[in-house]
């Protein structure tokens, strides 16, 4: 599943805001979440741009607030309580304003949201986003509007995006839905459905119009990309990679998230056939025991997991990997933990996003097994689970010292605006002196320096 990261955080700030009719109704949303959030996001904003409704920067003056929410782990939806808290004043000072919650917690907490908390007007799951006017129109007129419904077909496939990135070089296309892998941990089945892939064709479209825009960079996004399937196998995850992947050589191509049970020798290849496709992969793992991949239903142990790792690094050498984990699962040991540490070392992974496990309500971790590792244990085994990704991201940073990349230039550097920061194929993030570049360009750039997060180089001639 997404690299979906609650810590990637994405507050979406609106662009093309002259594409809004005037006078609109103003909407502000805000976005928490995965990837998969953020492209979702964007699709509610298209669909309610249709029905006269205009984003707005600032939650003070809307007249409807939305907040695409999270609820992979517990401190996801202690956030949004937080930020709904910070909301309650507006209220007070404007009666009509409307505050919705769409997305993962909707699904999960449904009406008892609005039992809950007052000033919610609208619950909207994932699914339902095409009821969104009628149900702000349900709320104004002072009913209650909730639609968690889950669709065996939602795939939103012929709705245009409107895009939130604010480079205009990157962005994300949703290539299938839901999950049906039913990690014993995740909650993701519960709040997005089953699983089920978009139609190529419209897929395909949507590349192409990124195209004609200028777009430079796209993520093809889904909970398990590798399974994806149109019309019983006439369109695979590497057919379609290939289909994308020819449309312009110009167009970087990244993708995301990858299963290790399913990700196959023939998307490798294609992957290594195509300089477009990035040499990125990310492959959580989640942990290096074969007792704790068990309890976590992952499908796959240790052995099968470095099996793929060894397919990636024969078939991709220059590709670079990432990984998930999480620390301190039900009856997770001592010796489990360091399993973990050892497969970090073994694969020597060039990042990871690391968590400690939150029970979720309602799964089958939930249900059946016991949440018995202490919280002290639990952030110890985490802080040498980071501590370890830390070296291994310098040492991983280390060996492109000297090397020189193409990199896609996606903005100014935070700290410079002398600077300028892009990404490698493999995803590394590059700062350099701008010279005459610009946002949306490739570069060549020699790596001169590093830290574990960052290359440092400077612009070369090719
Ligand atoms: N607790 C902690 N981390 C979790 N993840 C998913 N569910 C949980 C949970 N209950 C992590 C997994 C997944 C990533 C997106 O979030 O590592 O790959
Ligand atoms: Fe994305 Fe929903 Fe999972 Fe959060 S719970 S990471 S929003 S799919």
């Amino acid at each position: 599943m997404v690299n979906i990261l609650a810590e990637r955080l994405a507050n979406s700030k609106p662009i093309n805001k002259d594409k809004f009719k005037k006078g609109a109704t103003k909407l502000y949303l805000e976005t928490y979440g995965c990837q998969m959030n953020v492209a979702d996001s964007e699709v509610v904003i298209s669909i309610l741009n249709k029905e006269g409704f205009g984003l707005v920067d600032s939650y003070k003056s809307a007249d409807l607030i939305l907040i695409n929410t999270c609820s992979i782990r517990d401190n996801a939806e202690q956030r949004i309580f937080n930020r709904l808290n910070e909301f309650k004043h507006l209220k007070k000072q404007n009666k009509s304003l409307l505050i919705g919650i769409i997305g993962c917690m909707a699904e999960r907490l449904k009406e008892k949201l609005i039992e809950k908390e007052k000033l919610v007007d609208l619950v909207v799951g994932p699914d339902a986003y095409r009821s969104l006017p009628q149900l702000v129109q349900k709320a104004e007129s002072g009913q209650k509007a909730v639609n968690v419904l889950l669709s065996r077909e939602e795939t939103y496939a012929e709705i245009s995006p409107v895009r939130l990135s604010k480079n205009g070089v990157s962005a994300f296309v949703s290539i299938m839905r839901g999950c049906d892998n039913m990690c014993s941990y995740c909650v993701v089945p519960y709040t997005r459905g089953r699983e089920r892939s978009r139609n190529p064709q419209t897929i395909i479209k949507e590349v192409q119009e990124l195209i004609d825009n200028g777009y430079k960079e796209l993520t093809l996004l889904g909970q398990n990309v590798d399974k994806y399937n149109w019309n019983n196998g006439s369109v695979k995850f590497a057919d379609l990679l290939e289909m994308t992947a020819k449309l312009d050589p110009n167009l970087r191509i990244r993708f995301s998230t990858s299963y290790p049970q399913d990700m196959t020798d023939e998307v490798l290849y294609t992957i290594a056939k195509y300089d477009n496709i990035c040499k990125y992969i990310h492959l959580p793992v989640q942990s290096g025991s074969n007792a704790v991949l068990k309890r976590m239903k992952r499908g796959y142990t240790r052995e099968w997991y470095m099996d793929r790792i060894n397919a990636i690094k024969t078939i991709v050498p220059d590709c670079s990997i990432s990984s998930d984990f999480i620390a301190g699962f039900c009856s997770e040991t001592e010796e489990d933990h360091k399993d973990t540490l050892s497969i970090m070392k073994l694969v020597g992974f060039d990042y990871s996003y690391m968590f400690k496990y939150s029970e979720r309500p309602d799964t089958y971790a939930a249900k059946r097994l016991d949440d018995n590792v202490p919280d002290e244990v639990k952030s110890r085994r985490l802080k040498e689970i980071i501590e370890l990704q830390n070296y291994l991201s310098l040492v991983s940073n280390k060996r492109d010292i000297g090397k020189t990349f193409e990199v896609l230039i996606e903005g100014e550097s935070k700290k410079s605006s002398e600077r300028l920061f892009g990404r490698n194929s493999q995803n590394k993030v590059i700062v350099f002196d701008k010279k005459d570049s610009k946002i949306g360009d490739y570069v060549m750039v020699k790596v001169n320096e590093c830290s574990s997060a960052t290359l440092l180089g400077e612009i070369v001639d090719n």
